[in-house]
């Protein structure tokens, strides 16, 4: 396999309106960025990815972007971002940029043009269309509820929105908009930013003649099958020649709704398109009958299903993104880990031992590396992320949930649990702000922050910080060949990583039973590489406390 520096790397994600805030407007800026690199540095992080933070008016917090080419007044200015970047490097550390291209905001001057008149050279720009007896012209819904065309009256025609009404999106097959798109890539690239995360960028091909979607029973909006379009891969071949083959970068599509043989095709080791793809089976598993607004949870099988298939199919031909929450997920431990006092931390490294050791570039978003949960929110007006609020106005008044349960699938599953502040220590608003934050804090600040973990060498932050310093020492962690043992247990996720004559052996208790378990004879010989434990040695059959994690390394 072809070694490659991302493929070695460990990514942070940074969500920068809830990272630190420098001057008490409650917002998080770059200049709190850069205040907090060193704590970056001591993490051990190679590569941070960070969410948008070019100009936005922030209906959809910064993926609604009126100018690519400057930054959020929030945020700072050009200078800031020179400074932070330059600060990166100087760490060793480098930087992944969002790029928002399958929409723009509304108050983009391409849009604003494209609105002004049928004739403007911007037109193309983005999908306008007629109505369809008096109604919109089909009858795709979009991802953040109702339907995904808006009517405007400048020119009596609706145009296209899989996001918010104030997200437009962009019409690829229009040579001028990939022109203009990649010219911005190239300016970027040109300052010395190590790559880009793309956002929904496998929704950018739309079906030609833009036909109806497949009505579910009792719907009035249609899945719009957007996903991996006819023409989605010519398109990012295209952005590689253009722009990506022109330098050393780290890619990675968001691609919602890929398949592994898609997977193949974006993230191939041919390095066409991109270096690799996020996929979402493993976060779709515990959706219900309204997507993801249900209080189900993902169980251990099909989990283990699910990472195994990825693991197996894409070695040797592609590669993989490992995580397991971002800035749209609520937190892993919440979801995948149990998040009581009594084993948060324990089952937070279990999820970090598991996710890591596997094959593929692991990301940790902002504050994963200590542990924070979900956020208690008591009320509506206590949440800000319109997807959330959308929903809920949508579901509750259609009568398909009560608002008591929606509140709660919104506390269980909403954007937000991951929007609070970053909590920093135990001072007022977690250290975040001295002034009145965005959002909330979470109100478990004083138990869980950084400067208190930083200081116990137990705490979680200290095992993420030994789990990316072992993925230096070890590279049967990056490049070992994945397979699963215990196929069917219903307790334990099993697998080993092999590399030449270098083996590991991961075990991971999912529960807060104690599960006994017996170690393959080869590994009886082996070392403890790490573990959430002290357990000095192993041999024979063991009993694995709740939420336990043990790697051994033949000896
Ligand atoms: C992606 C982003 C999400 C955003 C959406 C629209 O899914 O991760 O935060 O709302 O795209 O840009
Ligand atoms: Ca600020």
């Amino acid at each position: 396999m072809e070694r490659k520096w991302w493929k070695e790397a460990v990514v942070y994600q940074i969500y920068p309106r809830s990272f630190m805030d420098s001057n008490g407007d409650g917002v998080g800026d770059i200049n709190g960025i850069i205040s907090k690199l060193d704590y970056l540095k001591e993490l051990g992080v190679d590569v941070v990815w960070l969410c948008p933070i070019y100009r936005s008016p922030n209906d959809d917090n910064g993926y609604d972007i009126s100018d690519y080419q400057d930054i959020m007044e929030e945020f700072g200015t050009m200078e800031d971002f020179d400074r932070m970047l330059q600060g990166m490097h100087d760490r060793g550390i480098r930087l992944v940029m969002d790029l928002v291209v399958n929409h723009t905001s509304d108050e983009h001057p391409w849009f604003i043009e494209s609105r002004s008149s049928k004739d403007s050279p911007y037109r193309d720009y983005y999908f306008w269309r007629e109505g369809k007896d008096g109604k919109e012209p089909n009858n795709w819904v979009s991802c953040f509820s109702g339907s995904a065309w808006k009517y405007d009256e400048t020119t009596d025609m609706y145009y296209l929105h899989l996001f918010s009404s104030k997200q437009p999106d962009l019409n690829w097959d229009n040579p001028a908009v990939r022109k203009d798109v990649f010219s911005m890539m190239n300016w970027w690239c040109e300052k010395g930013i190590d790559g880009f995360r793309m956002d929904v960028i496998s929704m950018i091909s739309k079906k030609p003649g833009l036909p109806d979607g497949k009505l579910q029973p009792g719907a009035v909006y249609a899945d719009p099958g957007c996903v991996n379009g006819p023409h989605v891969h010519e398109y990012l071949q295209e952005m590689n020649r253009e722009v990506l083959s022109h330098y050393d970068l780290m890619t990675v599509g968001e691609c919602a709704g890929v398949t592994i043989e898609e997977a193949k095709k974006y993230a191939g080791a041919d390095g066409k398109e991109l270096s690799m793809v996020f996929q979402f089976e493993h976060i779709d598993l515990n959706d219900g009958d309204y997507g993801k607004w249900t209080d189900r949870r993902v169980d251990l099988k099909s989990f283990r299903q699910v990472m195994s298939k990825w693991q197996t199919e894409l070695e040797g031909k592609a590669w993989n993104s490992l995580f397991l929450c971002n800035h749209d997920q609520p937190r892993a431990v919440s979801r995948f880990g149990n998040d009581s006092p009594a084993f948060r931390e324990t089952s937070a490294k279990m999820l970090a031992t598991c996710l890591h050791m596997m094959q593929g570039t692991p990301y940790v978003y902002q504050g994963e590396e200590l542990g924070m949960t979900n956020c208690p929110f008591g009320s509506l007006d206590e949440v800000r992320d319109i997807e959330s609020l959308n929903a809920f106005r949508d579901l509750t008044s259609s009568g398909a949930i009560a608002p008591e349960d929606m509140m709660r699938y919104i506390r269980l599953r909403g954007r937000d649990n991951a929007r609070t502040p970053m909590q920093w220590d135990d001072s007022e608003n977690a250290g975040f702000t001295t002034g009145t934050p965005w959002i909330m804090v979470n109100p478990n600040y004083k138990e869980i922050n950084a400067e208190a973990q930083r200081k116990d060498p137990d705490s979680v932050f200290h095992y993420y910080r030994k789990l990316i310093a072992l993925r230096k020492q070890e590279p049967v962690m990056v490049y070992g060949s994945y397979e699963l043992l215990e196929k069917d247990s219903e307790r334990l996720y099993v697998y080993t990583r092999t590399l030449g004559q270098e083996k590991l052996l991961v075990i991971c208790n999912f529960t807060d039973q104690e599960t006994d378990y017996a170690i393959p004879g080869e590994f009886a010989q082996g070392t403890i590489l790490i573990g959430n434990q002290n357990r000095e040695s192993v041999k024979g059959t063991i009993r694995l406390l709740p939420y336990e994690a043990l790697v051994l390394k033949k000896g």
